[in-house]
């Protein structure tokens, strides 16, 4: 089995995982609330979070699959990238396991941790195929070649998707995460009501922007005052965050089409976004193109992606892991 640790960001997560990497035993995320006050996460914050949530975390995880730790065959743990600190409280906790168990420590790209949740979703899934990675702090569109390398086609020239919709919605007066918050407050509003610009909508790229749309939506709410926001906030929402689903699916299809591509997987946090996965369900199948989505909970930082990806990273053993470190990009 592998045990595999995830701490990039502002969730704590434990998971174990078949030895393929097809089937999670148990997947533990303790989300850190702590943050919510200051409308985002604080570096310093989440790094003592961990430290104090990791070892519970893999406790349960264990507990959770029924899998002692004497079945478990080697340790995976994001490296990067992400918060410095936060990546270091795992790192060290699994070269703690990995020495004290004689066990490899395999090292795994939180990006390629994301891509991987597909093949967990999907059994049957093997590449080629065309990734979308959006969550809050990347934006990008990859190839997928059989050797499951990923080739970078394009990415965000400005704020990531998660980001504009975690900023619209502080600017908004909405809770953070801003995604949920955002989709939340869009559920009966009118997405037409508003102009809001598509970043590069028209540009034969495979780029994306987001700046622009946070502007946008920056001067509608000085035109208006409290009553008005109240009024229009459901309308503001949904047009907002349509822009964020178009922006993202026009550029993922140009790219499928771009590529050939038999199947496209959507990866990060926002791909939990129920009207980007019903928008992908149409246009996908409009052009008999395999979509692989993966369940929200897989989609949101989990460390069950993470043992999904450790089967194909490079596995390192003692004593060479004692001189890994983490890396924040
Ligand atoms: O992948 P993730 O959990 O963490 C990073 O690696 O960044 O992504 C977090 C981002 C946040 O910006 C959050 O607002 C967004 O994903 N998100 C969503 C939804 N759930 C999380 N965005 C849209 N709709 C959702 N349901
Ligand atoms: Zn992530």
């Amino acid at each position: 089995m592998i045990l595999a640790i995830e701490t990039s960001c502002d969730d704590t997560c434990a998971a174990v995982v078949a030895p393929d990497g097809r089937r999670a035993l148990s997947n533990v995320v303790h989300t850190q609330t702590e943050h919510a006050r200051y409308g985002g996460v604080v570096p310093e914050v989440a790094s003592r979070a961990h430290l104090e949530r990791l070892d519970g975390v893999v406790e349960k995880s264990l507990s959770d699959a029924g899998v002692s730790l004497d079945e478990v065959s080697r340790v995976a743990v994001t490296t990067r990238p992400g918060l410095i600190g936060a990546l270091l409280v795992g790192v060290a906790a699994a070269k703690g396991l990995a020495y004290a168990r004689g066990l490899p420590l395999v090292p795994v790209n939180h990006l390629e941790g994301h891509v991987a949740a597909a093949y967990l979703a999907d059994p049957e899934l093997e590449p080629p195929f065309v990734a979308l990675i959006a969550s809050g702090g990347h934006t990008s569109l990859y190839t997928v070649d059989a050797d499951r390398k990923m080739h970078l086609l394009g990415e965000t020239l400005d704020d990531a998707a998660g980001e504009a919709l975690d900023k619209g919605a502080r600017m908004l007066g909405l809770g953070f995460p801003g995604g949920p918050a955002i989709s939340r407050a869009a559920s009966d509003g009118d997405r037409d009501r508003h102009d809001f610009p598509v970043g590069l909508r028209d540009r034969d790229n495979l780029d994306f922007s987001f700046s622009g749309l946070k502007t946008s939506l920056l001067y509608k709410l000085k035109a208006m005052d409290r009553e008005q926001l109240q009024q229009e906030l459901p309308h503001l929402a949904a047009g907002y965050e349509a822009a964020v689903v178009e922006a993202l699916s026009r550029k993922l299809l140009r790219a499928a089409d771009l590529h050939d591509a038999p199947a496209v997987v959507v990866a990060g946090g926002v791909a939990a976004n129920a009207s980007l996965r019903r928008n992908l369900e149409k246009e996908c199948a409009s052009i008999d193109t395999r979509l692989i989505v993966p369940p929200p909970d897989l989609c949101t930082d989990n460390a069950a992606m993470i043992g999904a990806a450790a089967p194909h990273s490079r596995a390192i053993a003692y004593p060479e892991y004692l001189s890994l470190n983490a890396r924040s990009v």
